[in-house]
């Protein structure tokens, strides 16, 4: 699913105000301390409450060998220039067909300066830029009303209302179903004159057969 590029924790995506990067070992008391949190595990899928000892480090661990096996891109969200201190996790992990599913926490005191939506936005773009997914998908608990303006605020459309199985929460509960697709990507990113989406790298083809070595063309020499 992800090129080899995203498979190494040199891996890591700048926004204006923030790097998505692995997450390590060192993150573990950053995220429990926001990941053990009831208001913020209640609004998630995977989140348990309480919160056992050892699960941001079996977390981290997961996280890790899901990114190096390309099955998965589970990312840490810090501030540049600040404390290097996690504020939060972005994922983007396979949902059912060849879709991807997003996810995403942030730190309660960060919360409300548009850091879920310029995370979230620059995850779209790699995705898009770096594999050959046709759709993002996403859900919000329907009482959750800033990740439903943030997959609003990033480009999802609204497709409908469901009850989700949220394994975290135990059963099944009603939430709202968003969607983007390759092509409305494509066209906002058109009509907001932003540089047209990468192609794929060569070096990056699923399939090693696909992979061609681009070689520039010889320089003309004049006589
Ligand atoms: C959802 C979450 C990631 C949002 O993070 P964030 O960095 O605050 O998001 P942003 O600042 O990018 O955008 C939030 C938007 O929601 C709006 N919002 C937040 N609470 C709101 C409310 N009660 N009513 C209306 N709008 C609200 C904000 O005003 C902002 O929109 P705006 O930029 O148009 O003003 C964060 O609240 C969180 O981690 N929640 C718990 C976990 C969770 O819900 N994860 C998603 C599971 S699907």
């Amino acid at each position: 699913m992800f090129p080899d590029l995203t498979a190494d924790d040199i891996f890591r995506i700048e926004t204006k105000r923030l790097w998505l990067r692995w997450p390590r070992a060192s993150d573990a008391p950053a995220i429990t301390s926001f990941a053990s949190l009831a208001q913020i595990a209640q609004m998630t899928a995977s989140i348990p409450h309480p919160y056992p000892s050892g699960e941001a480090e079996r977390f981290i661990m997961r996280a890790r060998t899901g990114n190096a096996s390309g099955t998965a891109l589970v990312l840490a969200i810090t501030q540049k220039g600040g404390a290097r201190q996690t504020i939060g996790l972005l994922s983007a992990t396979l949902a059912t067909g060849s879709d991807i599913e997003f996810g995403y926490v942030l730190a309660q005191p960060v919360c409300g300066k548009g850091f879920a939506s310029e995370a979230v936005k620059a995850l779209a773009d790699t995705v898009f830029s770096l594999t050959r997914v046709n759709r993002i998908l996403a859900n919000s608990r329907v009482d959750n009303i800033a990740s439903r303006r943030v997959l609003e605020k990033t480009g999802f459309a609204f497709v409908d209302i469901g009850l989700d199985f949220l394994p975290a929460r135990g059963g099944l509960h009603p939430c709202d179903r968003f969607q983007l697709d390759r092509e409305t990507w494509a066209a906002s990113r058109r009509a907001g004159g932003e540089s047209r989406p990468l192609p794929p790298m060569a070096q990056q083809a699923h399939d090693a057969n696909e992979a061609k070595v681009l070689v520039p063309a010889a320089p003309q020499i004049e006589e």
